[in-house]
């Protein structure tokens, strides 16, 4: 008989922003601990319950179930200042952290120096400028020589005095290599240790933890950072973050041995967006879209210049796809939550969903945003788009090829179903969904061969229609 506990995964399937986080939040109840086992401070989401809004980067989601411990895992780059701001945010608001917060020794610090160059060098990608390809760079490289490249937390904890210089060299070097002005090394330096040093009672010296955790009968949830198509390996590289991000990444980044692996779910969003440059097959507008977005580095077009020159249901009718994305752009608000950059907007691709729910082994599917596809009743197309496969030089294909080069050349096959006029954000059963809306979701299922779960039908926690 089986007493250990479970173990669950939730990924998303394409670019990021997915809403990751309030699929969570309806499934963490029946959890004890929830771990993060990829990437840094790049990610966010805002938390929101009742009148209370926090915005966490590092610390895992799951901070309103009072009980509930929040892990750190080896996979991850951890930034001590960073850290300290989230903390201090979630206990302005009242909520209890100190003793249930633990970062894994393992995790690779964030060094002053890495901020410095992913500042200098990340712009091409459109790099969130956290100093994660920098710090997982160090990581792979290990040493030079006799300088240590990698720190990480239970190494700078247990030897700080060898560390902190190693810290100092890398900066002063960078310092000087790129002639940086109004950067005082010395002082940047003390207040790295003075932050590593304040976060020292989170350290997590026992590799075994979590699992021992599971084996005692506790329920842990992995939460994923970026998504599957910003995989450092399998994704649109170089336009990717720096780590794993697909499910197994879970077990090697979150301390846990593969055996105690239950589920995988995942998330993905009706109409897709993506910020930052790189492939999107699906994109309206192609890459005059691509071009648009990156206008004054994102900066031209944002959310309230756009609203002021245009408006989105005459941009629906027109026949160009740049107009439609723009118009269902700003119908659907994908703006970057804090930068109000505009995200390219694309139909959703059946294709890419079904590689990475294989590839991932998905159980459960979650799909964000379902309701807004209500807006392609209102354009100039035939009916929702959904693309069905690929064209690569006259070839059909049902997979992403693995090369950027031929990514940028395949065009999307799209199929279209008869598009829904309702507004179904007030549904919440599954029964009550107009049959227009359950037969996409079957054509969903069919094309990804994975089971639709749930689906989102607008921001509220509770906008949200359970199917299985
Ligand atoms: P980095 O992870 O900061 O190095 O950024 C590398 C690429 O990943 C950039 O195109 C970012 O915009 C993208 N990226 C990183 N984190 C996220 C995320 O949480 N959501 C969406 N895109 C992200």
């Amino acid at each position: 008989m089986t007493t250990h506990g479970k173990s669950t995964v939730l990924i998303g399937l394409q670019y990021g922003d997915e809403g990751k986080a309030r699929v969570m939040d309806t499934l963490l109840k029946n959890y004890d601990i929830v771990a993060r086992f990829n990437g840094g401070a790049n990610a966010g989401h805002t938390l929101k319950v009742g009148d209370v809004e926090i915005a966490l980067h590092q610390i895992p989601s799951g901070i309103f179930y009072k009980d509930m411990m929040l892990y750190v895992g080896s996979g991850c780059v951890v930034n001590p200042e960073k850290v300290i701001r989230e903390i201090e945010e979630i206990q302005s608001k009242g909520l209890e952290i100190s003793k249930r917060l633990f970062i894994s020794g393992y995790a690779t610090l964030i060094q002053p120096h890495h901020l410095l160059f992913d500042e200098i060098y990340g712009k091409h990608i459109g790099s969130t400028k956290n100093g994660i390809g920098p710090a997982y760079a160090d990581r792979a490289m290990r040493a030079k020589h006799k300088e240590i490249k990698n720190i990480r937390f239970g190494d700078y904890l247990a030897d700080p005095d060898t560390f902190k210089e190693m810290a100092r060299n890398a900066l002063t070097k960078m310092i000087e290599k790129h002639g940086v002005k109004n950067l005082d090394a010395d002082a940047e330096i003390k207040k790295f240790h003075e932050n590593v040093f304040a976060i020292k009672d989170y350290l997590c010296h026992d590799p075994l933890m979590i699992e021992n955790l599971i084996r005692s009968g506790k329920n842990i949830f992995f939460e994923g950072a970026q998504s599957v198509m910003l995989d450092v390996v399998t994704g649109m590289t170089p336009f990717v973050t720096s780590s794993r991000t697909i499910a197994a990444a879970a077990y090697t980044g979150g301390d846990l041995s593969i055996r105690y692996h239950e589920k995988t779910l995942a998330v993905a969003k009706a109409i897709m967006s993506r910020v930052g440059n790189g492939p999107f097959v699906s994109e309206f507008g192609g890459e005059r879209s691509e071009a648009y977005c990156a206008e004054g580095d994102g900066f031209d077009h944002v959310k309230e210049k756009e609203y002021a020159d245009s408006n989105p249901e005459e941009l629906l009718k027109s026949d160009d796809k740049l107009e439609i994305g723009k118009g269902l752009r700003m119908l659907t608000g994908e703006y970057g939550a804090t930068t109000k950059r505009p995200r390219r907007i694309g139909m959703l691709d059946l294709v890419m969903l079904r590689q990475n729910c294989k590839l991932n082994g998905v159980d459960e599917l979650y799909i964000n945003k379902f309701d807004c596809l209500m807006h392609y009743s209102k354009t100039s197309l035939p009916g929702i788009p959904l693309v069905v496969a690929y064209d690569l030089d006259g070839k059909k294909i049902n997979y992403m090829p693995a090369s950027v080069s031929e990514n940028r050349r395949v065009k999307p096959v799209v199929e279209y179903v008869p598009a829904f006029k309702n507004d179904i954000s007030g549904i919440r059963n599954y029964d009550d969904l107009p049959q227009e809306v359950k037969d996409l979701i079957k054509f969903i299922e069919k094309h990804v061969e994975s089971k639709v779960c749930g689906i989102g039908v607008g921001p509220e926690r509770e906008q949200f229609v359970t199917i299985c």
